[in-house]
């Protein structure tokens, strides 16, 4: 009874890469056993970019359904849709009112995606670290694992919990526990194989930089074969060496999915060319991804659980979420 719990989720924005596995869903298989999990489905977040209706609701079964195939358990962890649960968007609304504006413009990754959609900067996109919040409040979380590019938000959720709890439960008592950040392990940071000083994202333009888990193997494999290396010709890891970005990404990978270490890995290839080794790093991604497909597969033929699975985790998530809220209206003055 006495678990700490874990919150965090994915954006149903892209096909989800081999970076997403490794370098976060992986990591929330291993959680399920010592903690309270809770994954969701940020669909809400999404639309903070325009999305096409029926690509959102597809991908968003399919993260589902990916969440599932990797691992994660639906008996053990609670899985929901974000815009299922409307709290949601309620406690951002109310925590919109206790940030600042010269908080949320400071934040590096408005200012990257406003550069990037300079056609539409939304005021969604600059609230999306209260929504976030919001996100994590609500399930009163111990610990958020996210990726490096996220922890300033888990920076302003901090902040924000604080600021409320100081403001209204001075005798103490917290409406809200005080989350941290769970650094993903060293080692399963994931690059773009085009452009390898670049994380691996699900929204490149470029198929090619990213490995999508849902990719035919051959696709994988020609995506690994096309990788960006460099001309030296020496499979040495040399983390801090710009001009070895591509290969120590490859040596990455192939570390996160044997289970080895970088120095391991670069050592048993040393010596070795990169087509070679381009080829082992195929076929272990392959091997690692193998499995994952032939549930997601199978679990493409159970409508009915998935439908099942989206209504149990909506109503579990309401329940924890609906009491949260309660307090923050009761604080706040509102009639409840
Ligand atoms: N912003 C996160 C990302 O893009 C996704 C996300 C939304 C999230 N709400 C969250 C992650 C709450 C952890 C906790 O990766």
């Amino acid at each position: 009874m006495d678990k700490k719990t874990i919150f965090s989720g994915v954006q149903p924005s892209g096909n989800i890469t081999l970076g997403n596995y490794l370098g976060a869903i992986k990591n929330w298989v291993r959680f399920q056993e010592d903690y309270n999990c809770i994954y969701a489905m940020m669909d809400m977040h999404a639309i903070t970019v325009r999305q096409n209706p029926q690509e959102l609701r597809k991908r968003t079964l399919d993260l589902l359904k990916i969440y599932i195939s990797c691992g994660i358990d639906p008996e053990k962890s609670l899985l929901f849709v974000q815009s299922q649960v409307s709290e949601h968007a309620q406690l951002a609304w109310v925590l919109n009112c206790y940030t600042y504006m010269g908080e949320l413009s400071r934040m590096t990754q408005f200012k990257d995606k406003s550069s990037k959609h300079a056609d539409n900067i939304n005021a969604g996109l600059f609230t999306y670290p209260v929504l976030m919040a919001a996100d994590i409040l609500l399930y009163q979380a111990d610990f958020v694992p996210v990726g490096k590019d996220q922890m300033q938000h888990i920076e302003i959720t901090r902040d924000i919990a604080e600021r409320f709890n100081s403001i209204y439960c001075k005798e103490g008592n917290p409406v809200f526990k005080v989350p941290e950040g769970l650094l993903a392990k060293s080692g399963a940071k994931v690059m773009s194989l085009t452009e390898p000083t670049k994380k691996m994202s699900k929204s490149d333009e470029n198929p090619k930089a990213y490995i999508s888990v849902l990719d035919d193997f051959s696709v994988i494999a020609n995506k690994i074969k096309s990788a960006v290396t460099d001309s030296e010709g020496k499979i040495e890891y040399r983390p801090d060496d710009a001009e070895k970005a591509g290969i120590n990404n490859l040596i990455t990978i192939m570390a996160a999915v044997t289970g080895s270490t970088e120095a391991k890995i670069a050592e048993e290839f040393c010596g070795k060319g990169y087509g070679d080794f381009k080829k082992a790093v195929a076929e272990a991604v392959v091997e690692e991804i193998r499995p994952i497909r032939e549930r997601y597969d199978e679990l493409s033929k159970s409508k009915d659980y998935l439908e099942q699975i989206c209504r149990s985790g909506r109503e579990g998530a309401e329940k924890i979420s609906a009491k949260t809220l309660g307090k923050v209206y009761k604080k706040l003055g509102f009639l409840v």
